[in-house]
C-alpha cells in the first residue's frame, strides 16, 4: 500500500452542515463542480424507468438531475449526517432511497445485476489505493450487461502527473487520488473499455459499459 501519510481524516459527519457552501466557494479542487456533475448525469444516458445506484451521495447533489430524468435513485453514504443533508435536499420522493452504509463502494447490499447505472462523485478519492481494484469490481457487480459506470472524482493520469501536481499545485493536498494507468488494467480484466474527460488540472470524469462477457458456445 502508498503512503498517502499526509492523509488528511475527513469527519463527514461535522461537514454536513457547511459541505454545499463549501464546494461552491472553492475554485481549486471544486472548480467546474457543477459541470462535473452535470457530465456525470448526462453521460449515465439514464431516462425515465431506470434504476440507478449513486455511491458517496453525500449532500446528494446528484439526486436531483436523476429525477429530472425520471429514474429511481439509491443513495449510499457512511455519513448519517451528509444523508440527513440529502434527504433535505431532496424531500420524501418514492423514487430515492438513502441507506448508510460503512463501506458503499466495496460492499453494496444489492444482488448482481440491479442498477443500469452506478454513478460516484467527489467520493473515490476515500478509498486506498490497494482497494480500488475490488471496489470498480464491486461496482461493475452490480451493473447490469449494457449498463454504465461513471465517476466525477480527482484524478491523475498517472504517479508521474500526481506528483507534479502536487508540487505546482501547493493548495492540493495527498489524497488517494485515481490514477487512470493504474485502474485501466482492471477495467480492462472486466473486458470494459475506460473512456475519460479531464475538467480541470485535478477533476476528470471517467465512465465504461459492462459488456455481456458471456461466452457464447459454438457448435
Ligand atoms: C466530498 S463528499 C462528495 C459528496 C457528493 N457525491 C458530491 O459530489 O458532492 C465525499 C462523500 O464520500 C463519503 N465517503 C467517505 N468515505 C467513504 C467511503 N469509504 N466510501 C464511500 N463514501 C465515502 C463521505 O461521507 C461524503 O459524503
Amino acid at each position: 500500500m502508498r503512503g498517502n501519510k499526509n492523509r488528511k481524516i475527513w469527519d463527514f459527519d461535522r461537514w454536513a452542515d457547511r459541505y454545499d457552501e463549501a464546494v461552491s466557494s472553492d475554485s481549486l479542487l471544486y472548480a467546474r463542480y457543477e459541470e462535473v456533475l452535470d457530465k456525470v448525469v448526462e453521460t449515465a444516458n439514464i431516462s425515465s424507468g431506470k434504476r440507478v445506484l449513486d455511491i458517496g451521495t453525500g449532500t446528494g447533489s446528484l439526486i436531483p438531475r436523476c429525477l429530472a430524468r425520471g429514474v429511481s435513485v439509491v443513495g449510499l453514504d457512511p455519513s448519517k449526517n451528509m444523508l440527513a443533508k440529502a434527504q433535505e435536499k431532496v424531500g420524501t420522493d418514492s423514487k430515492v432511497e438513502f441507506l448508510q452504509v460503512v463501506e458503499p463502494f466495496l460492499n453494496i447490499p444489492y444482488p448482481d445485476a440491479s442498477f443500469d447505472a452506478v454513478i460516484s462523485t467527489y467520493a473515490f478519492h476515500h478509498i486506498p489505493h490497494f482497494l480500488k481494484g475490488d471496489c470498480v469490481r464491486e461496482m461493475v457487480r452490480v451493473l447490469k450487461i449494457g449498463g454504465i459506470w461513471v465517476l466525477g472524482d480527482l484524478v491523475f493520469l498517472n504517479e508521474k502527473t500526481e506528483k507534479e501536481a502536487l508540487i505546482k499545485y501547493n493548495w492540493l493536498e495527498e489524497e488517494c487520488f485515481t490514477r487512470i494507468e493504474e485502474i485501466r488494467p482492471v477495467f480492462r480484466e472486466l473486458r470494459m473499455e475506460l473512456n475519460s474527460q479531464q475538467f480541470t488540472p485535478v477533476s476528470w470524469v471517467l465512465w465504461a459499459i459492462k459488456p455481456n462477457n458471456e461466452i457464447v458456445q459454438l457448435d
